[in-house]
Formats: C-alpha cells, structure tokens, sequence
C-alpha cells in the first residue's frame, strides 16, 4: 500500500511539469478530499498509508488538474471572506483580489445594525452580496445576473448560508428587471472587464474553465463600466456608495468613465477614489454619492 509521502511526492512532481505555480498546495488539497482528511493530516502524517481506493479517487482528480482544471471546480467549493462557497464552471470562482471590495464597504458603513439595501450586479457564486450580508444582520440583498446558471449557484450558496429569507436572486441584463423605484444603500460590482484580446494570454485554467460571461467585455474591456455608469447613478441612493472591482491598470479609466458619466443634477458625485488590494495594485473604485 502505497504512502501519503509516496503519493505527494509523485503528484508534487507531475504537477509541476505542467507549470502549476501551486503545485504542493493543489495536491494536498486533492489528496485530503479523495482520502476525507484534512489538509494537515496530509502534512503532519507523510507515514500514512493510503488504502487502493483512495488512491485511485486521487489520481482521477489529479488527471482533472492535470488537464488544467482548477482546484476550486474540482472540489466544488471555495473560501472567500469568512465562508465556503459552493462553486462550478457556471460562476467565476471567488477571488481573494476582491475581497477589498467587502473591506471597503464595511469602512463606510457606521453602523452595522442599520437596514441596509445592497445590490450585487453581476453576482455570480454570491460570493460578495453574502459575505456583505453575513457582516449586515439587518441588510437586505439583492443579487442580479445574466446568467441562470450562475444565479442558481448564487441561490444554493444564500440557501446553504441560511440567507435566503434576506436576499433576492434577478436574472437581468444589469438593473434592467430591477423595479423602477430600487434604490440602494451600497451598490458592488465586479463586472467582466478583460479585453478580448488578452484571451490568448490567459491561464488555461481561466480560459478553458471560468464562463466567458465573468471574463470579457468589449472596448478593451471598458464596455460594462460604461453602461454601469449610466445605471448605477439611477438606482444608488443619496448618499450611497457602490464599489466596482477593475482591472489593475484600469483605475484612471474607469475614474474618469463615471466621473464624466453622472450628471450633476442626478445623483452627484460626492467622492470618487481607487483602493489597492493587499498585492497594492488597484482594484477597486469606490464612488460616494452625495
Ligand atoms: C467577474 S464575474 C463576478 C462574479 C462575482 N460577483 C465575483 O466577484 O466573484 C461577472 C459576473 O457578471 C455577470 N454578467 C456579465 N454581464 C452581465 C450583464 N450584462 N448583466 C448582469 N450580469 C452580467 C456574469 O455572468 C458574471 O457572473
């Protein structure tokens, strides 16, 4: 019977030949889920005999990651902010990038008790409108997508969470379906902002598995944040504030999109800044509506 040593070892080896930066990572992780252990069991017992079927469970994962799979749709499940969430190619897998965008907004928000209305565009796994609402416990949420897949993990992660009874789920082209009277307090966005000619350059692990609706937009990858421009200004409440994850070289553009885009006489801009993320490149744009 063949050993965890064994085993990593081996795979460790694989993986790397592929150029998988996280090789040792990955593996630990695949193999802890085929044997039901933990990461740190895998760690601190290299001794630990591995019995056949556990075995051949992790070698049909490892040939999944292999072939460039991500971890993340492998296992079906990511963390992000303080909770697991369920993922699978219908949803961009969470980012840890953009947990700055919860981070910000929890800076502005006094007071956490408050009945807050957030809307997420673009909501994917829900990953960003659920951890804010774990933070908000009188926050309502509502969670806007294109795609019904991605919308239906969106409801699973709510549901598992045991959200669903403070947030809604709208499959809609931005805020189109929204009603014509929604306003809300914080408004986040992470729309799709690579431009189509970065495809090729992309890792097979993005490329190949997250859905094209998270990656692209057209005009060099500013297309959805000018649309949003013109929406969000229409549906944010005074003084609310909306948090728009952008691409790191994408801040001056995406600054000067809404900063041109809003109208004086409509919801004004009261401040508008860039925040880093912890890799200090720039993620985000926070705009103060006034
Ligand atoms: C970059 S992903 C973000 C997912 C999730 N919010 C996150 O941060 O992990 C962009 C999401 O926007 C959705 N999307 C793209 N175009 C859209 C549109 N016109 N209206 C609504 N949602 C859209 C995609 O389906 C995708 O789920």
């Amino acid at each position: 019977m063949l050993t965890v040593r064994d085993i990593r070892k081996n795979a460790i080896l694989r993986l790397e030949g592929i150029g998988d930066d996280s090789a040792r990572l990955d593996v630990d992780l695949l193999l802890a889920a085929a044997l039901g252990i933990g990461v740190l069991d895998i760690i601190l017992e290299p001794g630990r005999r591995v019995p056949d079927p556990g075995a051949a469970l992790f070698q049909a994962l490892l040939l999944r990651r292999m072939a460039r799979e991500p971890v993340a749709q492998i296992l079906g499940k990511k963390a992000f902010w303080n909770h697991e969430f369920t993922v699978s190619r219908a949803c961009l897998t969470p980012r840890p990038d953009s947990e700055i965008l919860i981070e910000s907004a929890l800076k502005v928000i006094t007071d956490r008790q408050k009945t807050l209305k957030i809307l997420d565009l673009g909501t994917g796994s829900g990953c960003l409108l659920l951890s804010l609402m774990a933070e908000l416990p009188n926050s309502h949420g509502v969670g806007v997508d294109i795609s019904d897949p991605a919308l239906a993990v969106a409801r699973a992660n709510a549901e598992r969470l045991g959200f669903e009874q403070r947030c809604d789920f709208i499959i809609s082209d931005w805020a189109e379906q929204l009603p014509l009277s929604a306003k809300f307090d914080i408004i986040l966005a992470n729309p799709p902002y690579i431009a189509l000619t970065e495809k090729p350059s992309l890792a097979p692990e993005v490329r190949n598995y997250e859905p094209a609706l998270a990656l692209f937009a057209d005009d060099g990858g500013l297309r959805e944040y000018r649309r949003l421009a013109k929406i969000i200004p229409g549906i944010i409440a005074g003084g609310g504030h909306a948090f728009l994850e952008i691409g790191w070289q994408q801040g001056a553009q995406v600054m000067d999109i809404f900063t041109k885009a809003i109208a004086p006489n409509i919801n004004n801009i009261k401040n508008i800044r860039i925040i880093p993320d912890l890799a200090g490149r720039d993620r985000c744009v926070a705009i103060n509506f006034g």
